[in-house]
């Protein structure tokens, strides 16, 4: 739901109307979506993950040796009860662990486990609201010439152009196969959200833009202009685990000032 700089900004969007009442997950943070994206599938939109209530683990397992410096972190863990069962008759283990680097670099790693006794498959999404100044002074780099599938006509498949993606009107897209990095930039706060992403090809990419905003309840009609989703996700190849197996989806998240560096 949070994640603040060295001076105490909020990074992630949350609207003043979110509803923070189970069984519906509140509008703004980072919902997990699984094991279904979208509304392409069985499940209620975007899964089950992000309406339940997850437990912490008090004793988890400590951060490898080479990746501890510096760095807090939570372990949640999600299983299914009788109820999800009941629809989606699969029996898994989702250990997500958020940590905060000393940079202040956010990282979100899932890890799903197959503890049932026959494969089951799904998809993903890290629903990242980011918190940007005026949606006008945003652009993302980082998905030039990428195919997408538009969830605004029927998930054709189009590919993008060559330069930045800039915000003019509503947009839901699910880019495939995206290299990393992924650049938020927003000149209004002069910072820029660097992402990476390990084991979430896709990217999506959703605003709500005027109209849709007025038709979502928990979101104020204006406040589509300082939010913008940007996901780390597994849609186009959902992933399927057989007995036994593990999958890791990891997402980085590292706020720079000014605009945005390039890898090099
Ligand atoms: C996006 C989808 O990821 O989530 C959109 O691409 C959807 O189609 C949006 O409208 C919000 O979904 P929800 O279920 O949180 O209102």
């Amino acid at each position: 739901m949070s994640w603040k700089n060295q001076h105490g900004e909020e990074l992630l969007f949350t609207s003043s109307k979110a509803i923070f009442k189970p069984p519906k997950a509140m509008r703004g943070g980072i919902p997990i979506c699984f094991p279904q994206f979208g509304n392409c599938g069985l499940l209620e939109q975007h899964g089950f993950a992000r309406n339940k209530v997850w437990t912490i683990d008090e004793i988890p397992p400590p951060l490898p040796p080479n990746d501890s410096n510096g760095k807090s972190f939570v372990d949640l863990i999600l299983k299914p009860s009788s109820e999800e069962l009941k629809f989606w008759p699969h029996s898994f283990e989702y250990r997500l662990r958020a940590s905060l680097g000393s940079n202040g670099q956010l990282s979100l790693i899932s890890r799903i486990r197959n503890v049932n006794g026959k494969p089951f498959t799904f998809s993903f999404a890290y629903h990242t609201y980011m918190s940007v100044s005026d949606i006008s002074e945003v652009r993302v780099e980082g998905l030039e010439t990428l195919d997408y599938l538009d969830n605004l006509f029927q998930r054709e498949r189009y590919t993008e152009q060559g330069d930045a993606l800039t915000f003019e009107s509503e947009v839901d897209r699910v880019y495939l196969s995206c290299p990393n990095p992924v650049a938020v930039i927003d000149h209004g706060k002069k910072r820029t959200f660097v992402i990476r992403k390990d084991g979430l090809p896709d990217v999506v990419v959703w605003n709500p833009w005027d109209k849709k905003s007025k038709a979502i309840v928990d979101l104020g009609d204006e406040e589509y202009k300082h939010m913008l989703c940007v996901d780390g996700a597994v849609v186009e190849n959902p992933i399927t685990l057989k007995p036994g197996e593990e999958w890791m989806g990891r997402l980085e998240i590292l706020v720079v000032a000014s605009s945005f560096c390039s890898d090099h």
